[in-house]
């Protein structure tokens, strides 16, 4: 049990926390433009220094992209080792003029603290450095070995991360692995999720004429990239919103009946979460509710499109290229190689002639299913009982986190998936925000944690 003035120093220093949080949120660390690579070095250098000044032995591994941070204080040769994760890259802040205050220029409104990655990660990947600091500075030693593994490019697939993981196989040997970048199920309810959904994302690139064309003068002669690319992305789906791709459903593992009453007795609110979205109706398999369909069954997206003349006005033109980026969220026992072949597959057989497809894979990241009995989520529950007050529920989240299939596999550890943060705290969105109680509340957790996995 982690002792009562832990808890204490925690509360007591939490402005500092908050202001110290400021400093991380303030360095544009977005990982999917090029321009920002020195940002992305800058975050690397402050999480390395941090964990340096905590005692931690901490290196900067190079990657030839975002470096990672490794770092260890391993102080008990027969106690077990906790390995924590986090990321210090963030989505990019766009549309900036949906947000109220600029996206790196942290601010609190009302309890919460705003800024692009207040709660995806960087505000919840912090309450680990902080209650390993307050343990530090009451009991003067941890509980446990602590290892820390952050890295920069999880936003955008952790495409580097398994030859690290490979390459450090024995320096990261774990008992656990901790990883705080989800969220409770709501504000009342702390959760420990034990499924993520995996992601295959592609791009889909039409090429026709050499270049823009009167559409008088050629009009009838030529297929429409735009006109092409609509009409593929139609058939991706079926009217009653499954995915028509052939094969899509084959590994698809479905919910047990236990698992599906589990689902239906949270304390879902679909009004509410209507009401949140600013939509009239919530839409998608009618075979399934809205709790398994946004965590457990499997979904395709068009993220976005271009082509031709969307100017003012009017602009008559046969264009000669359009485009568009999909993604399709995988579930147990999906994998994102076979999708994005039965992908390929099937744009390919369905391309008219007359243009030319071309098809990219941007990003790959299989779902995962972790364990729920083990000894270190009954640890888990005791903390967040601690921490927050009240028992966590067991939930599967619809995110990804490409990781945690790399821990499993690779390290042949399960991860104890514990989010901080809410449902509607806009990761991704404009005005992403953290609460400063769930901050708090995180930090106390954490601390909880090393001592109930030191037992
Ligand atoms: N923290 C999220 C993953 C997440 C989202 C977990 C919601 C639980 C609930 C993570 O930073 C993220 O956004 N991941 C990407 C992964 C992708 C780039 C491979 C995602 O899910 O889009
Ligand atoms: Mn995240
Ligand atoms: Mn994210």
């Amino acid at each position: 049990m982690i002792p009562q003035d832990i808890l204490h120093k925690i509360d007591e220093h939490h402005c500092r926390y908050v202001e110290q949080l400021f400093g991380f949120l303030r360095i544009p660390s977005v990982s999917t433009y090029p321009q920002h690579a020195h940002d992305i070095r800058i975050a690397a250098e402050w999480v390395l220094d941090h964990l340096d000044l905590l005692g931690f032995e901490a290196n900067l591994i190079e990657t030839g992209g975002p470096p990672v941070v490794l770092a260890k204080r391993c102080p008990h040769p027969a106690k077990p080792t906790i390995l924590i994760y986090g990321h210090y890259d963030v989505q990019p802040a766009e549309p900036l003029a949906e947000w109220t205050t600029p996206p790196f220029e942290p601010g609190i409104r009302e309890g919460f603290l705003y800024a692009r990655g207040a709660s995806d990660d960087k505000g919840q990947f912090f309450t680990y450095l902080k209650a390993i600091e307050a343990i530090l500075k009451v009991a003067g030693e941890l509980p446990v070995n602590v290892k820390v593994l952050v890295e920069g490019e999880e936003e955008i697939g952790s495409p580097q991360l398994a030859h690290v993981l490979d390459r450090y196989r024995s320096e990261l040997r774990a008992d656990a692995v901790a990883i705080s970048d989800g969220s409770q199920f709501d504000s009342q309810t702390p959760a420990i999720t034990y499924g993520l959904r995996g992601l295959a994302y592609l791009q889909l690139d039409i090429e026709g004429p050499r270049f823009d064309l009167h559409s008088g003068s050629f009009g009838g002669l030529v297929a429409n990239p735009v006109q092409v690319l609509a009409d593929l992305l139609a058939r991706l789906k079926n009217p009653d919103g499954t995915v028509a791709i052939p094969g899509f459903y084959d590994d698809v593992l479905n919910l047990e009946p236990w698992e599906r009453e589990e689902m239906a007795s949270l304390p879902f609110n679909e009004a509410a979460l209507r009401e949140y979205l600013g939509v009239v109706e919530l839409v998608g398999e009618s075979s399934h509710t809205p709790m398994e369909r946004k965590t457990a069954r499997p979904t395709l997206d068009v993220n976005g499109i271009w082509g031709g003349f969307s100017g003012e006005g009017a602009k008559t033109i046969i264009p000669a290229r359009a485009g568009a980026k999909v993604s399709m969220r995988l579930v147990p026992n999906q994998s994102s190689a076979r999708v994005n072949e039965l992908f390929k597959v099937f744009i390919q057989t369905m391309a008219p002639r007359g243009v030319k497809v071309h098809i990219k894979e941007l990003q790959g990241s299989d779902p995962v299913l972790v364990s729920r009995d083990q000894r270190t989520v009954q640890a888990a529950t005791r903390a967040i009982r601690i921490g927050f007050g009240n028992a966590p529920v067991f939930i599967r989240e619809g995110g990804s986190i490409p990781v945690v299939t790399l821990f499993k596999t690779v390290l042949g550890v399960d991860s104890l998936l514990l989010g901080w943060g809410r449902p509607d705290d806009g990761a991704h969105s404009p005005n992403e925000r953290f609460c400063l109680e769930d901050f708090r509340r995180g930090i106390r957790t954490a601390a909880a944690l090393l001592y109930e996995l030191a037992s």
